[in-house]
């Protein structure tokens, strides 16, 4: 990403996802599976969505820290296929919510069937994951999940509430996006110590590992979505601009530009649109502000790294600190 020298992410992903790989190809049967309906616009919407691709990251974060707390049973892989259809459907209403035509490098859902069936999909989906849930007939995993749903769905209403408000602050953008996107990570690597039953010190570091591990790869996102548009990404740059969003690189732009930058930035997030976009990336390149992001990136990387020295030592746990290492230096 912008602002660090370059790595070869990608095949680090890919060495981190080979050695889910067995499970990884279970839980995508399970997902193909639960997600059928007998309504055809589910099926459609929901094979689009789900058949689009994805890294399938928080999955892949669930399997391998089961792993690494030498996990046996097989109740990891429907808690994997739970993760990825909760984030599947934050996806879908994500997707209406910022007005965005482009994920996993085709057109959004609610481009193609409009939003009324994106929000109601992603309904469904929501839903079948609250009824997979019981069948794992635990109550703390519910409550985990629980809990994390809720927290997601907070943490976009505090998002909203923040668009188009250049006095937004650090702190303010930190914990909308502890609510809305390291809260379901935090949730996939505590499960896996509860499916262990690893015991409470190393459900606390993991909860703590998938946390910072989450906080790292929002900032990452909202780093990424002012750099080059990458067909990677699969997504389209530009969509928090667009929205009004005060995402860090553009807070701290704010905070550290001089009168002139602060005015054109304090107008951008008043008035959304894109039509400012040249002037305000140099903005935040003359301010320094993606190398800022990408340094507070960096932190929570290492402090996730550093919540994984309580558990043993294995290829597994290498990839989880890979994995950390991944969320900061990756372009897709
Ligand atoms: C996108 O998540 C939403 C964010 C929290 C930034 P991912 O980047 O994991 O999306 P997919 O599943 O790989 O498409
Ligand atoms: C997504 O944040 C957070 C969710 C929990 C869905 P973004 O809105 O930045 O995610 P992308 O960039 O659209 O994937
Ligand atoms: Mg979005
Ligand atoms: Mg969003
Ligand atoms: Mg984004």
């Amino acid at each position: 990403m912008p602002g660090l020298p370059s790595d070869p992410s990608r095949m680090d992903f890919d060495r981190i996802k080979a050695l889910a790989q067995d499970d990884l190809e279970r839980v995508n049967q399970v997902i193909r599976t639960r997600l059928q309906s007998d309504v055809v616009l589910i099926n459609q919407l929901g094979n689009h969505i789900v058949g689009s691709g994805g890294k399938r990251l928080r999955p892949i974060l669930l399997l391998i820290a089961s792993r690494a707390l030498g996990y046996r049973g097989e109740a990891h892989l429907l808690l994997a296929a739970i993760v990825e259809f909760i984030h599947t459907a934050t996806l879908l209403h994500d997707d209406v919510v910022d007005a965005s035509e482009l994920r996993r490098g085709q057109s959004t859902a609610n481009a193609i069937w409009g939003n009324e069936a994106s929000v109601l999909v992603g309904d469904f989906l929501y839903s079948r994951a609250f009824e997979m849930m019981v069948e794992v007939d635990n109550m703390r995993v519910m409550e985990i999940l629980a809990h994390a749903t809720n927290t997601i769905a907070k943490g976009e209403v505090q998002q909203l509430l923040n668009c188009h408000d250049p006095d937004t602050t650090e702190e303010r953008y930190l914990e909308v996006i502890h609510n809305k996107t390291a809260k379901l990570f935090e949730a996939a690597a505590e499960l896996a110590a509860v499916v262990s039953n690893a015991g409470s010190a190393v459900e606390k570091a993991m909860a703590e590992y998938g946390r910072h591990l989450g906080t790292a790869f929002q900032l990452v996102d909202d780093a990424l979505d002012y750099g080059r548009n990458n067909p990677a990404l699969g997504k389209n740059i530009g969509d928090d601009l667009a929205e009004g969003k005060p995402t860090l690189p553009l807070i701290h732009a704010l905070r550290t530009g001089n009168a002139d930058t602060r005015a054109l930035l304090r107008q951008a997030i008043l008035d959304g649109g894109l039509s400012r976009v040249d002037a305000v990336r140099d903005a935040i390149e003359s301010t320094g502000s993606l190398a800022y992001t990408a340094r507070r990136a960096e932190e929570q990387a290492i402090l996730a790294k550093q919540a994984l020295a309580t558990i043993p030592d294995s290829s597994y746990r290498q990839a989880l600190h890979d994995l950390a290492h991944f969320s900061v230096h990756r372009d897709h």
